[in-house]
């Protein structure tokens, strides 16, 4: 299939930062483990590497002003961002690295269709630096979440976890890593599952997901 078939599943992507995750899922939609494409990724940071890492691989990227607060885009911007995202009629809006809390009007332009990762073991650990509250809490195991979007902030419906062990010489930096290559493997394998159309959601509960590996599932 041409990847510019109309019934590709199309991604939007938004991040702040450098971008690995990005990166693994446009490799993954490249191999075709994730059938899929990346239609457009948008930055609230200008100089942001996600945007860099986007256009050397010829996927258009923006820079789109946030607006003038500092944890959410303004009513300005938020309309821009859905969009931009409309005008090329992406299926899934993927959250990688976005510094930036959607509400409202955003949510309700892609109801259920926006999804984040989150480098904890959910509900444990929402928001900023979630490897480095692990590691000051005292865990043995924390790990990474794959979720829905919803109002909050990481409370959404759960789509994917995997556990990550929390070593007695981890650093912040150490545990991190850790993670991110745990998220570079589960991003893809959920994102492939909703591109599929192999998950529902039914209340909290989102079934059809990536099973949860090395978790002992056998009786
Ligand atoms: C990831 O650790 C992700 O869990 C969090 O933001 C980070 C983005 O990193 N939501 P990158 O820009 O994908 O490297």
């Amino acid at each position: 299939m041409s990847t510019s078939d109309a019934a590709t599943f199309r991604l939007g992507v938004l991040g702040s930062g450098k971008g690995s995750n990005f990166v693994a899922l446009a490799e993954a939609c490249r191999t075709g483990q994730v059938p899929a494409r990346v239609a457009l990724v948008l930055s609230d940071v200008a100089d942001a590497g996600i945007l860099d890492r986007a256009r050397e691989r010829g996927i258009s990227a923006e820079y789109l002003a946030p607006g003038r607060y500092r944890t959410k885009l303004d009513e300005v911007s938020e309309p821009a961002y859905v969009e931009a995202l409309q005008a090329v009629k992406v299926d899934l809006v993927v959250l990688a690295g976005f510094m930036r809390i959607l509400k409202g009007d955003f949510l309700r332009a892609f109801p259920q269709r926006v999804v984040n990762i989150h480098p904890s073991l959910l509900p444990a650990f929402p928001g900023l630096e979630a490897w480095r509250q692990a590691l000051e809490y005292g865990v043995r195991v924390t790990g990474v979440t794959v979720h829905l979007v919803d109002h909050g902030i990481d409370t959404g419906p759960i789509v994917a976890q995997e556990a990550v062990p929390v070593l007695d010489d981890d650093t912040p930096a150490t545990l991190h890593e850790r993670l991110q290559r745990v998220e570079h493997r589960l991003y893809p394998a959920a994102v492939a599952a909703m591109a599929t159309g192999r998950i529902r959601v039914d209340g909290r509960r989102v079934v059809g997901g990536p099973s949860a590996m090395g978790m002992g599932t056998e009786a």
